[in-house]
Protein backbone atom coordinates (compact mmCIF):
# COMPACT_ATOMS: atom_id res chain seq x y z
CA UNK A 1 0.00 0.00 0.00
CA UNK A 2 1.25 3.27 -0.93
CA UNK A 3 0.62 5.78 1.79
CA UNK A 4 0.27 8.42 -0.52
CA UNK A 5 -3.04 7.14 -1.89
CA UNK A 6 -4.57 7.75 1.29
CA UNK A 7 -5.86 11.46 0.95
CA UNK A 8 -6.07 12.76 4.35
CA UNK A 9 -7.41 15.58 3.50
CA UNK A 10 -10.09 14.68 1.32
CA UNK A 11 -11.71 13.19 4.42
CA UNK A 12 -14.77 14.76 6.65
CA UNK A 13 -13.76 14.23 10.48
CA UNK A 14 -16.56 15.72 11.93
CA UNK A 15 -18.91 13.88 9.39
CA UNK A 16 -20.36 10.60 10.23
CA UNK A 17 -18.11 7.60 9.81
CA UNK A 18 -18.35 5.56 6.95
CA UNK A 19 -19.86 1.92 6.61
CA UNK A 20 -17.52 -0.20 4.10
CA UNK A 21 -13.67 -1.29 4.81
CA UNK A 22 -11.16 0.47 4.43
CA UNK A 23 -12.52 4.05 4.31
CA UNK A 24 -13.89 3.42 7.64
CA UNK A 25 -10.56 2.99 9.19
CA UNK A 26 -8.86 5.75 6.82
CA UNK A 27 -11.48 7.87 8.73
CA UNK A 28 -10.61 6.57 12.22
CA UNK A 29 -6.88 7.06 10.96
CA UNK A 30 -7.77 10.49 10.41
CA UNK A 31 -9.48 11.22 13.61
CA UNK A 32 -6.57 10.08 15.60
CA UNK A 33 -4.00 11.99 13.83
CA UNK A 34 -6.06 15.18 14.59
CA UNK A 35 -5.60 13.54 18.73
CA UNK A 36 -1.67 12.79 17.59
CA UNK A 37 -1.10 16.34 16.80
CA UNK A 38 -2.75 17.87 19.63
CA UNK A 39 -1.11 15.39 22.26
CA UNK A 40 2.65 15.47 20.24
CA UNK A 41 2.46 19.45 20.84
CA UNK A 42 1.14 18.78 24.77
CA UNK A 43 4.06 16.87 25.67
CA UNK A 44 6.84 18.72 23.47
CA UNK A 45 8.20 15.34 21.59
CA UNK A 46 6.72 13.15 18.91
CA UNK A 47 4.75 9.88 20.38
CA UNK A 48 6.29 6.95 20.45
CA UNK A 49 4.98 3.08 19.20
CA UNK A 50 6.57 -0.50 19.39
CA UNK A 51 5.04 -3.46 18.45
CA UNK A 52 6.43 -6.41 19.76
CA UNK A 53 6.05 -9.96 17.69
CA UNK A 54 5.38 -13.00 19.89
CA UNK A 55 4.50 -15.77 17.51
CA UNK A 56 4.87 -16.82 13.84
CA UNK A 57 5.81 -14.94 10.31
CA UNK A 58 2.08 -14.40 9.77
CA UNK A 59 2.21 -12.79 13.26
CA UNK A 60 5.13 -10.64 12.47
CA UNK A 61 3.69 -9.85 9.11
CA UNK A 62 0.41 -8.65 11.32
CA UNK A 63 2.67 -6.47 13.39
CA UNK A 64 3.99 -4.95 10.54
CA UNK A 65 0.24 -3.83 9.12
CA UNK A 66 -0.21 -2.72 13.09
CA UNK A 67 2.87 -0.37 12.57
CA UNK A 68 1.51 0.64 8.94
CA UNK A 69 -1.50 2.00 11.11
CA UNK A 70 0.66 3.47 13.71
CA UNK A 71 2.99 5.56 11.77
CA UNK A 72 0.44 7.08 9.26
CA UNK A 73 -1.54 7.77 12.78
CA UNK A 74 1.86 9.90 13.51
CA UNK A 75 3.53 8.02 16.21
CA UNK A 76 7.23 7.13 15.46
CA UNK A 77 8.48 3.68 16.17
CA UNK A 78 11.19 3.16 18.80
CA UNK A 79 12.97 0.25 20.23
CA UNK A 80 12.04 0.22 23.85
CA UNK A 81 9.22 -0.62 25.55
CA UNK A 82 9.49 2.99 27.60
CA UNK A 83 6.99 3.85 24.35
CA UNK A 84 3.73 5.66 24.73
CA UNK A 85 2.07 2.97 22.30
CA UNK A 86 3.11 -0.89 23.17
CA UNK A 87 1.54 -3.27 21.30
CA UNK A 88 1.95 -7.38 22.18
CA UNK A 89 1.47 -9.08 19.26
CA UNK A 90 0.78 -12.88 20.95
CA UNK A 91 1.26 -16.44 20.14
CA UNK A 92 -0.43 -19.27 21.72
CA UNK A 93 0.73 -21.98 19.93
CA UNK A 94 2.91 -23.74 23.12
CA UNK A 95 2.17 -22.84 26.69
CA UNK A 96 5.62 -20.88 27.29
CA UNK A 97 4.74 -18.30 24.56
CA UNK A 98 2.19 -17.54 27.12
CA UNK A 99 4.26 -17.49 29.96
CA UNK A 100 6.46 -15.22 28.02
CA UNK A 101 3.72 -12.32 27.72
CA UNK A 102 2.27 -12.64 31.34
CA UNK A 103 6.08 -12.33 32.37
CA UNK A 104 6.34 -8.83 30.79
CA UNK A 105 3.12 -7.52 31.47
CA UNK A 106 4.50 -6.72 35.23
CA UNK A 107 7.28 -4.88 33.68
CA UNK A 108 4.80 -2.85 31.00
CA UNK A 109 2.50 -1.84 34.26
CA UNK A 110 5.54 -0.23 36.22
CA UNK A 111 6.75 1.91 32.70
CA UNK A 112 3.03 3.23 32.77
CA UNK A 113 3.00 4.18 36.00
CA UNK A 114 5.71 6.59 35.19
CA UNK A 115 4.28 7.75 31.83
CA UNK A 116 0.36 9.04 32.10
CA UNK A 117 0.16 8.79 28.20
CA UNK A 118 1.23 5.23 27.54
CA UNK A 119 -1.18 3.12 25.72
CA UNK A 120 -0.55 -0.80 26.35
CA UNK A 121 -2.76 -2.79 24.15
CA UNK A 122 -2.82 -6.91 23.70
CA UNK A 123 -3.54 -8.60 20.32
CA UNK A 124 -3.39 -11.62 18.45
CA UNK A 125 -3.73 -15.71 19.04
CA UNK A 126 -3.62 -15.66 22.75
CA UNK A 127 -6.65 -12.95 22.88
CA UNK A 128 -8.86 -15.11 20.81
CA UNK A 129 -9.19 -17.34 24.17
CA UNK A 130 -11.78 -16.59 26.68
CA UNK A 131 -10.14 -17.60 29.38
CA UNK A 132 -6.77 -15.24 28.91
CA UNK A 133 -9.47 -12.66 27.99
CA UNK A 134 -11.20 -12.61 31.58
CA UNK A 135 -7.83 -13.27 33.49
CA UNK A 136 -6.43 -9.84 31.47
CA UNK A 137 -9.66 -7.86 32.35
CA UNK A 138 -9.62 -9.03 36.22
CA UNK A 139 -5.64 -8.87 37.05
CA UNK A 140 -4.31 -7.05 34.73
CA UNK A 141 -6.61 -3.97 34.64
CA UNK A 142 -3.96 -1.34 33.23
CA UNK A 143 -4.34 -2.96 30.08
CA UNK A 144 -6.36 -0.36 27.79
CA UNK A 145 -6.84 -1.95 24.73
CA UNK A 146 -7.77 -5.93 24.06
CA UNK A 147 -8.48 -7.02 20.33
CA UNK A 148 -7.72 -10.71 18.40
CA UNK A 149 -6.41 -12.42 15.00
CA UNK A 150 -9.40 -11.20 13.00
CA UNK A 151 -9.28 -7.13 13.42
CA UNK A 152 -5.91 -6.35 13.92
CA UNK A 153 -7.17 -3.56 10.59
CA UNK A 154 -8.94 -1.81 13.11
CA UNK A 155 -6.73 -0.68 15.55
CA UNK A 156 -7.45 3.11 14.20
CA UNK A 157 -11.09 2.91 15.38
CA UNK A 158 -10.22 0.82 19.30
CA UNK A 159 -7.62 3.67 19.62
CA UNK A 160 -10.46 6.58 18.97
CA UNK A 161 -12.50 4.46 21.31
CA UNK A 162 -10.21 4.46 24.04
CA UNK A 163 -9.15 7.91 23.95
CA UNK A 164 -12.44 8.87 23.87
CA UNK A 165 -13.91 7.11 26.47
CA UNK A 166 -12.55 5.60 29.82
CA UNK A 167 -11.98 1.96 30.50
CA UNK A 168 -10.30 -1.00 28.88
CA UNK A 169 -11.69 -1.57 25.19
CA UNK A 170 -12.06 -4.89 24.42
CA UNK A 171 -12.99 -6.41 20.86
CA UNK A 172 -12.59 -10.13 19.81
CA UNK A 173 -15.00 -11.90 16.78
CA UNK A 174 -14.93 -15.51 17.06
CA UNK A 175 -14.46 -15.50 13.14
CA UNK A 176 -14.63 -13.88 10.19
CA UNK A 177 -15.16 -14.63 6.04
CA UNK A 178 -13.58 -10.43 5.72
CA UNK A 179 -10.94 -9.74 4.12
CA UNK A 180 -9.62 -5.98 4.23
CA UNK A 181 -7.27 -4.88 1.74
CA UNK A 182 -5.81 -1.31 1.18
CA UNK A 183 -5.02 -1.01 4.68
CA UNK A 184 -0.87 -0.09 4.89
CA UNK A 185 1.86 -2.02 6.23
CA UNK A 186 5.13 -1.09 7.84
CA UNK A 187 8.08 -3.47 5.96
CA UNK A 188 10.62 -4.42 8.16
CA UNK A 189 13.23 -5.08 4.73
CA UNK A 190 13.42 -3.02 2.21
CA UNK A 191 14.08 -5.51 -0.02
CA UNK A 192 12.02 -8.57 1.09
CA UNK A 193 8.52 -8.98 2.53
CA UNK A 194 5.76 -11.19 3.59
CA UNK A 195 2.70 -11.45 1.72
CA UNK A 196 -0.35 -12.96 2.97
CA UNK A 197 -1.87 -15.13 0.15
CA UNK A 198 -4.51 -17.24 3.02
CA UNK A 199 -5.58 -16.65 6.34
CA UNK A 200 -6.90 -19.16 9.18
CA UNK A 201 -6.63 -22.82 8.93
CA UNK A 202 -9.47 -25.82 8.30
CA UNK A 203 -6.79 -28.99 9.26
CA UNK A 204 -7.15 -29.29 13.00
CA UNK A 205 -4.54 -31.37 13.55
CA UNK A 206 -5.18 -32.72 17.09
CA UNK A 207 -2.41 -30.98 19.09
CA UNK A 208 -2.97 -27.54 17.38
CA UNK A 209 -4.71 -24.58 18.40
CA UNK A 210 -4.36 -22.91 15.52
CA UNK A 211 -7.47 -23.27 14.05
CA UNK A 212 -9.35 -22.04 16.66
CA UNK A 213 -7.59 -18.98 17.13
CA UNK A 214 -6.89 -17.79 13.47
CA UNK A 215 -10.65 -19.08 12.21
CA UNK A 216 -11.32 -21.13 8.91
CA UNK A 217 -9.33 -21.22 5.88
CA UNK A 218 -10.06 -18.16 2.99
CA UNK A 219 -7.69 -17.34 0.25
CA UNK A 220 -7.27 -14.02 -0.67
CA UNK A 221 -8.07 -13.39 -4.11
CA UNK A 222 -5.33 -13.65 -6.87
CA UNK A 223 -5.52 -10.33 -8.25
CA UNK A 224 -4.92 -8.68 -4.91
CA UNK A 225 -1.95 -10.77 -4.03
CA UNK A 226 -0.44 -10.02 -7.76
CA UNK A 227 -1.08 -5.99 -7.08
CA UNK A 228 0.43 -6.16 -3.92
CA UNK A 229 3.50 -8.25 -4.92
CA UNK A 230 3.93 -5.56 -8.02
CA UNK A 231 3.85 -2.61 -5.68
CA UNK A 232 6.19 -4.27 -3.41
CA UNK A 233 8.48 -5.04 -6.25
CA UNK A 234 8.42 -1.15 -7.18
CA UNK A 235 9.22 0.03 -4.09
CA UNK A 236 12.42 -2.07 -3.97
CA UNK A 237 11.23 -5.70 -2.98
CA UNK A 238 13.18 -8.25 -4.40
CA UNK A 239 12.12 -11.68 -2.46
CA UNK A 240 8.83 -12.32 -1.64
CA UNK A 241 7.34 -14.83 1.04
CA UNK A 242 3.66 -16.28 0.74
CA UNK A 243 2.04 -17.09 3.58
CA UNK A 244 -0.42 -19.33 4.88
CA UNK A 245 -0.98 -21.79 7.33
CA UNK A 246 -0.97 -24.65 4.74
CA UNK A 247 0.03 -22.83 1.52
CA UNK A 248 -0.89 -25.90 -0.57
CA UNK A 249 -4.74 -25.47 0.07
CA UNK A 250 -4.72 -22.01 -1.28
CA UNK A 251 -7.59 -21.34 -3.64
CA UNK A 252 -10.21 -23.87 -2.78
CA UNK A 253 -12.27 -21.19 -0.96
CA UNK A 254 -12.57 -18.58 -4.08
CA UNK A 255 -15.34 -18.10 -6.21
CA UNK A 256 -13.40 -19.17 -9.34
CA UNK A 257 -10.81 -21.42 -7.91
CA UNK A 258 -7.51 -21.67 -8.27
CA UNK A 259 -4.25 -23.86 -6.92
CA UNK A 260 -1.09 -23.11 -5.49
CA UNK A 261 0.93 -24.03 -8.19
CA UNK A 262 -0.94 -21.87 -10.47
CA UNK A 263 -0.78 -18.85 -7.96
CA UNK A 264 3.12 -19.45 -8.20
CA UNK A 265 3.23 -19.24 -12.21
CA UNK A 266 1.60 -15.92 -11.76
CA UNK A 267 3.67 -14.29 -9.11
CA UNK A 268 6.88 -15.87 -11.22
CA UNK A 269 5.71 -13.38 -13.89
CA UNK A 270 6.09 -10.79 -12.29
CA UNK A 271 9.69 -8.44 -13.57
CA UNK A 272 11.56 -7.43 -11.01
CA UNK A 273 10.72 -10.28 -8.31
CA UNK A 274 13.99 -12.22 -7.82
CA UNK A 275 12.97 -15.16 -5.44
CA UNK A 276 10.05 -16.88 -3.93
CA UNK A 277 9.55 -18.25 -0.31
CA UNK A 278 6.43 -19.67 0.88
CA UNK A 279 5.50 -21.60 4.00
CA UNK A 280 3.90 -23.90 5.19
CA UNK A 281 3.18 -26.95 3.17
CA UNK A 282 1.30 -29.41 4.73
CA UNK A 283 2.32 -32.69 3.11
CA UNK A 284 -1.10 -34.20 2.78
CA UNK A 285 -1.91 -31.49 0.12
CA UNK A 286 1.47 -30.82 -2.00
CA UNK A 287 0.40 -31.61 -5.68
CA UNK A 288 2.80 -33.03 -8.49
CA UNK A 289 1.88 -30.07 -10.52
CA UNK A 290 3.62 -28.01 -7.47
CA UNK A 291 6.76 -30.25 -7.66
CA UNK A 292 6.75 -29.67 -11.64
CA UNK A 293 6.58 -25.95 -10.89
CA UNK A 294 9.18 -25.75 -8.58
CA UNK A 295 11.31 -27.56 -10.40
CA UNK A 296 11.17 -25.44 -13.74
CA UNK A 297 10.66 -22.36 -11.76
CA UNK A 298 13.74 -19.61 -11.97
CA UNK A 299 12.05 -17.49 -8.56
CA UNK A 300 11.03 -20.12 -6.19
CA UNK A 301 13.89 -20.76 -4.04
CA UNK A 302 15.66 -24.02 -3.43
CA UNK A 303 13.69 -25.21 -0.29
CA UNK A 304 10.70 -26.30 1.14
CA UNK A 305 9.55 -26.49 4.95
CA UNK A 306 7.78 -29.89 5.15
CA UNK A 307 6.77 -30.20 8.54
CA UNK A 308 6.84 -33.92 9.38
CA UNK A 309 5.94 -33.59 13.20
CA UNK A 310 6.17 -37.45 14.00
CA UNK A 311 7.48 -40.56 12.16
CA UNK A 312 5.36 -43.25 13.29
CA UNK A 313 2.19 -43.54 11.63
CA UNK A 314 0.16 -44.61 14.80
CA UNK A 315 0.90 -41.53 16.36
CA UNK A 316 0.27 -39.12 12.94
CA UNK A 317 -2.88 -40.44 12.69
CA UNK A 318 -3.93 -39.51 16.28
CA UNK A 319 -2.84 -35.76 14.62
CA UNK A 320 -4.77 -36.29 12.18
CA UNK A 321 -2.40 -35.31 10.02
CA UNK A 322 -3.80 -37.18 7.03
CA UNK A 323 -0.84 -39.10 6.19
CA UNK A 324 1.37 -41.77 7.04
CA UNK A 325 5.28 -42.58 7.32
CA UNK A 326 5.50 -44.24 3.63
CA UNK A 327 3.11 -41.77 2.12
CA UNK A 328 5.71 -38.60 3.20
CA UNK A 329 8.54 -40.20 2.39
CA UNK A 330 6.96 -41.16 -0.95
CA UNK A 331 6.79 -37.40 -1.56
CA UNK A 332 9.69 -36.70 0.06
CA UNK A 333 11.03 -39.29 -2.79
CA UNK A 334 9.28 -37.57 -5.45
CA UNK A 335 10.62 -34.40 -4.65
CA UNK A 336 14.14 -35.36 -4.33
CA UNK A 337 13.67 -37.18 -7.80
CA UNK A 338 12.35 -33.62 -9.31
CA UNK A 339 14.93 -31.45 -7.41
CA UNK A 340 17.83 -33.23 -5.95
CA UNK A 341 19.60 -30.22 -4.63
CA UNK A 342 16.64 -28.89 -2.59
CA UNK A 343 16.69 -28.54 0.91
CA UNK A 344 14.16 -29.86 3.07
CA UNK A 345 13.42 -28.51 6.40
CA UNK A 346 11.14 -29.58 8.71
CA UNK A 347 8.87 -28.98 12.29
CA UNK A 348 9.12 -32.06 14.69
CA UNK A 349 6.80 -32.61 18.40
CA UNK A 350 8.47 -35.32 20.77
CA UNK A 351 6.21 -36.15 23.46
CA UNK A 352 2.42 -36.24 21.93
CA UNK A 353 0.51 -38.21 24.33
CA UNK A 354 0.20 -41.80 23.66
CA UNK A 355 4.06 -41.53 21.99
CA UNK A 356 6.18 -45.06 23.04
CA UNK A 357 9.65 -45.39 22.45
CA UNK A 358 9.26 -47.98 19.44
CA UNK A 359 7.16 -44.50 17.68
CA UNK A 360 9.91 -42.06 18.77
CA UNK A 361 12.51 -44.67 17.43
CA UNK A 362 10.46 -43.78 14.28
CA UNK A 363 10.73 -40.50 14.29
CA UNK A 364 14.86 -40.77 14.31
CA UNK A 365 14.43 -43.06 11.57
CA UNK A 366 12.59 -41.08 9.50
CA UNK A 367 15.01 -37.93 10.45
CA UNK A 368 17.95 -40.25 8.91
CA UNK A 369 15.76 -41.15 5.89
CA UNK A 370 15.20 -37.73 4.46
CA UNK A 371 18.41 -35.96 5.97
CA UNK A 372 16.89 -32.69 6.29
CA UNK A 373 18.90 -29.08 6.18
CA UNK A 374 17.73 -28.25 9.76
CA UNK A 375 14.25 -29.17 11.54
CA UNK A 376 12.71 -27.21 14.38
CA UNK A 377 11.56 -29.71 17.59
CA UNK A 378 9.06 -29.19 19.86
CA UNK A 379 8.12 -30.83 22.88
CA UNK A 380 4.21 -30.68 23.17
CA UNK A 381 2.19 -29.01 24.76
CA UNK A 382 -1.07 -29.43 25.70
CA UNK A 383 -3.66 -26.25 24.53
CA UNK A 384 -7.11 -26.37 26.10
CA UNK A 385 -9.55 -27.38 24.01
CA UNK A 386 -7.91 -29.01 21.20
CA UNK A 387 -8.68 -32.91 21.16
CA UNK A 388 -4.97 -34.01 22.11
CA UNK A 389 -5.28 -32.57 25.25
CA UNK A 390 -7.99 -35.03 26.77
CA UNK A 391 -5.65 -38.15 25.50
CA UNK A 392 -5.12 -40.19 27.65
CA UNK A 393 -1.28 -41.48 28.61
CA UNK A 394 0.35 -37.97 28.45
CA UNK A 395 4.13 -38.74 28.18
CA UNK A 396 5.95 -37.67 31.04
CA UNK A 397 8.26 -35.01 31.43
CA UNK A 398 11.11 -36.34 31.63
CA UNK A 399 10.97 -38.88 29.32
CA UNK A 400 9.70 -36.45 26.31
CA UNK A 401 13.23 -34.35 27.38
CA UNK A 402 15.34 -37.62 26.69
CA UNK A 403 13.70 -37.79 23.62
CA UNK A 404 14.04 -34.66 22.64
CA UNK A 405 18.04 -34.57 23.94
CA UNK A 406 18.48 -37.04 21.60
CA UNK A 407 16.83 -36.35 18.66
CA UNK A 408 18.24 -32.47 18.66
CA UNK A 409 21.57 -34.57 18.59
CA UNK A 410 20.86 -36.35 15.20
CA UNK A 411 19.47 -33.62 13.58
CA UNK A 412 22.40 -31.67 14.64
CA UNK A 413 24.66 -34.04 13.31
CA UNK A 414 22.98 -34.15 9.93
CA UNK A 415 22.31 -30.79 9.32
CA UNK A 416 26.20 -30.24 9.66
CA UNK A 417 26.30 -32.01 7.10
CA UNK A 418 23.82 -31.18 4.53
CA UNK A 419 24.14 -27.38 5.24
CA UNK A 420 28.75 -28.43 3.85
CA UNK A 421 27.49 -30.03 1.27
CA UNK A 422 27.80 -26.51 -1.27
CA UNK A 423 31.16 -26.29 -0.13
CA UNK A 424 33.53 -24.31 -2.44
CA UNK A 425 30.74 -23.91 -4.73
CA UNK A 426 29.97 -20.11 -5.60
CA UNK A 427 25.99 -19.25 -5.26
CA UNK A 428 24.16 -16.36 -5.72
CA UNK A 429 23.18 -14.46 -1.95
CA UNK A 430 20.68 -11.95 -1.06
CA UNK A 431 22.83 -9.18 1.44
CA UNK A 432 20.25 -9.04 3.98
CA UNK A 433 22.60 -7.13 6.76
CA UNK A 434 25.93 -5.81 8.28
CA UNK A 435 26.86 -8.42 10.59
CA UNK A 436 25.97 -8.03 13.77
CA UNK A 437 29.44 -9.44 15.33
CA UNK A 438 31.90 -8.05 12.76
CA UNK A 439 31.00 -4.90 10.64
CA UNK A 440 33.93 -5.72 8.09
CA UNK A 441 30.86 -8.81 7.22
CA UNK A 442 28.21 -8.76 5.42
CA UNK A 443 25.34 -11.18 6.23
CA UNK A 444 23.30 -12.49 3.16
CA UNK A 445 20.89 -15.49 2.83
CA UNK A 446 21.29 -18.50 -0.08
CA UNK A 447 18.20 -19.28 -2.06
CA UNK A 448 18.19 -22.50 0.42
CA UNK A 449 17.93 -20.09 3.20
CA UNK A 450 21.36 -20.67 4.62
CA UNK A 451 23.39 -18.00 6.13
CA UNK A 452 26.50 -16.65 3.96
CA UNK A 453 28.99 -13.99 6.10
CA UNK A 454 31.66 -12.64 4.06
CA UNK A 455 33.74 -9.19 3.74
CA UNK A 456 31.67 -6.60 1.48
CA UNK A 457 30.11 -3.48 1.97
CA UNK A 458 26.67 -2.00 3.25
CA UNK A 459 25.51 -0.44 -0.50
CA UNK A 460 25.10 -4.07 -1.38
CA UNK A 461 22.17 -4.34 0.85
CA UNK A 462 19.38 -5.43 -0.62
CA UNK A 463 20.92 -6.91 -3.80
CA UNK A 464 21.92 -10.59 -4.85
CA UNK A 465 25.46 -11.25 -5.48
CA UNK A 466 27.67 -14.11 -6.16
CA UNK A 467 29.69 -15.53 -3.37
CA UNK A 468 32.19 -18.25 -2.96
CA UNK A 469 31.32 -20.65 -0.21
CA UNK A 470 34.54 -21.45 1.53
CA UNK A 471 34.14 -22.27 4.64
CA UNK A 472 30.79 -24.62 6.50
CA UNK A 473 30.80 -23.77 10.08
CA UNK A 474 27.85 -25.93 11.04
CA UNK A 475 25.02 -24.12 10.16
CA UNK A 476 26.37 -21.02 8.32
CA UNK A 477 29.12 -20.50 5.55
CA UNK A 478 32.01 -18.22 5.78
CA UNK A 479 32.20 -16.89 2.31
CA UNK A 480 34.07 -14.91 -0.23
CA UNK A 481 32.87 -12.15 -3.07
CA UNK A 482 33.42 -13.08 -6.73
CA UNK A 483 33.80 -9.92 -8.65
N1 LIG B 1 0.61 -24.54 9.86
C1 LIG B 1 1.90 -24.98 10.10
C2 LIG B 1 2.41 -24.85 11.49
C3 LIG B 1 1.95 -23.84 12.43
S1 LIG B 1 2.47 -24.02 14.08
C4 LIG B 1 1.98 -26.44 9.72
O1 LIG B 1 1.01 -27.14 9.71
O2 LIG B 1 3.07 -26.87 9.49
C5 LIG B 1 4.20 -24.35 13.94
C6 LIG B 1 4.63 -25.63 14.55
O3 LIG B 1 4.38 -25.62 15.93
C7 LIG B 1 3.92 -26.87 14.06
O4 LIG B 1 4.42 -27.34 12.86
C8 LIG B 1 4.15 -27.85 15.19
O5 LIG B 1 5.33 -28.58 15.00
C9 LIG B 1 4.30 -26.95 16.40
N2 LIG B 1 3.16 -27.08 17.30
C10 LIG B 1 1.88 -26.76 17.06
N3 LIG B 1 1.12 -27.06 18.14
C11 LIG B 1 1.95 -27.58 19.08
C12 LIG B 1 1.76 -28.07 20.40
N4 LIG B 1 0.57 -28.12 20.97
N5 LIG B 1 2.86 -28.51 21.07
C13 LIG B 1 4.08 -28.47 20.51
N6 LIG B 1 4.31 -28.03 19.27
C14 LIG B 1 3.26 -27.58 18.55
FE1 LIG C 1 -2.01 -26.30 13.16
FE2 LIG C 1 -2.19 -28.36 11.57
FE3 LIG C 1 -3.29 -26.06 10.84
FE4 LIG C 1 -0.66 -26.30 10.87
S1 LIG C 1 -2.06 -27.41 9.54
S2 LIG C 1 -1.84 -24.62 11.70
S3 LIG C 1 -0.30 -27.66 12.61
S4 LIG C 1 -3.89 -27.34 12.55
FE1 LIG D 1 1.39 -18.53 17.27
FE2 LIG D 1 -0.79 -17.69 16.17
FE3 LIG D 1 1.33 -18.09 14.68
S1 LIG D 1 -0.67 -19.19 17.77
S2 LIG D 1 2.38 -19.72 15.75
S3 LIG D 1 1.14 -16.60 16.30
S4 LIG D 1 -0.76 -18.41 14.09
Amino acid sequence: MNYAEIDFNNIDINGKEPITEPQRQYYFMAKCREWAKTKTLEIGRPLTYITQTFGCQMNAKDSEKLSGILELIGFVETDTEEADFVVYNTCTVRENANTRVYGRLGFLNSLKKKNPNMMIALCGCMMQEDAVVDKIRKSYRFVDMIFGTHNIFKLAELMYSRITSKGMIIDIWKDTDQIVEDLPSERKYKFKAGVNIMYGCNNFCSYCIVPYVRGRERSRNPEDIIKEIKELVADGVIEVMLLGQNVNSYGKTLDKPMSFAELLQEIEKVEGLERIRFMTSHPKDLSDSLIEVMKDSKKICSHLHLPVQAGSTDVLKKMNRSYTKESYLALVERIKAAMPDISLTTDIIVGFPGETDEDFLETLEIVKKVRYDSAYTFLYSKRTGTPAAVLDCQVEDTVAKERFDRLLKEIQAISAEMTARHEGEISKVLVEEVNQQNDKLMTGRLSNNVLVHFEGSPDMIGSIVKVSLKECKGFYYIGELVS
